[in-house]
């Protein structure tokens, strides 16, 4: 007899544009039974992405749709892409470094439905090179957020975040490296919560990790 046992793990795509890591966390994440995803698909815009080597290393389906060709037509890039993903039942999209600022095409497509990790503490240091502006405001407390994507970059409803201490004689290098261990932490354990929020939190109900 054939066993048949019905999947109730949701569909996830994870959208990146260079190495990775964070995928590979949330890879490893998806690996255990008890996780509520499953990865049906690891897209890039960059075709030469480290991360989809990946990828295709622990057996995923890759995509590359470099961006390129489109030129400045975002929206059409982004016409692809949504094609791409709902031809393969995506319902939850997970960027993890994807470099593209987005339209409202693509956000207003998969409103509530659309995840990013971001390494500060937002609403503070949206943007690039977080860590060297944290250094310049000589903020004590640094690390990573994982929200819902809306039209604004870097903005949207906060489902978690990850916080450390800077240390005096920091560089951005040491920061970006431990704020990294965090967002491995952080973006498995918000994605976790998102898809099963009436799992009993284990820090409260802040997910604050740290
Ligand atoms: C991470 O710092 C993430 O927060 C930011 O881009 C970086 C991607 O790193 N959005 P990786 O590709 O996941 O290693």
């Amino acid at each position: 007899m054939s066993e048949q046992s019905s999947d109730d793990r949701c569909p996830i795509a994870i959208l990146i544009s260079g190495r990775g890591s964070n995928m590979r966390a949330l890879i490893d994440a998806c690996a255990a039974p008890d996780f509520p995803a499953r990865i049906v698909m690891v897209l890039s815009n960059r075709p030469d992405a480290p991360g989809l080597e990946v990828a295709r290393a622990a057996g995923l389906r890759t995509e590359a749709l470099d961006h390129r060709p489109f030129g400045r037509d975002r929206a059409a890039h982004e016409r692809a892409v949504d094609a791409t993903l709902r031809a393969a039942g995506v319902e939850v999209v997970c960027l993890a470094g994807y470099m593209r600022l987005l339209t409202p095409f693509l956000t207003e497509a998969w409103a509530g439905r659309m995840l990013n990790i971001h390494p500060s503490l937002l609403p503070a240091f949206p943007g690039l090179h977080t860590h060297e502006r944290a250094l310049e405001a000589g903020v004590k407390l640094h690390g990573c957020t994982v929200h819902l994507v809306t039209e604004r970059m870097d903005d949207g409803p906060i489902l978690g975040q990850a916080a450390i201490s800077v240390q005096i004689g920091d560089t951005p290098d040491h920061l970006a490296g431990r704020v990294l261990e965090q967002e491995h932490r952080l973006y498995p354990a918000a994605l976790r919560r998102f898809l099963r929020p009436e799992t009993p939190p284990a820090d409260g109900g802040s997910l604050l990790v740290a």
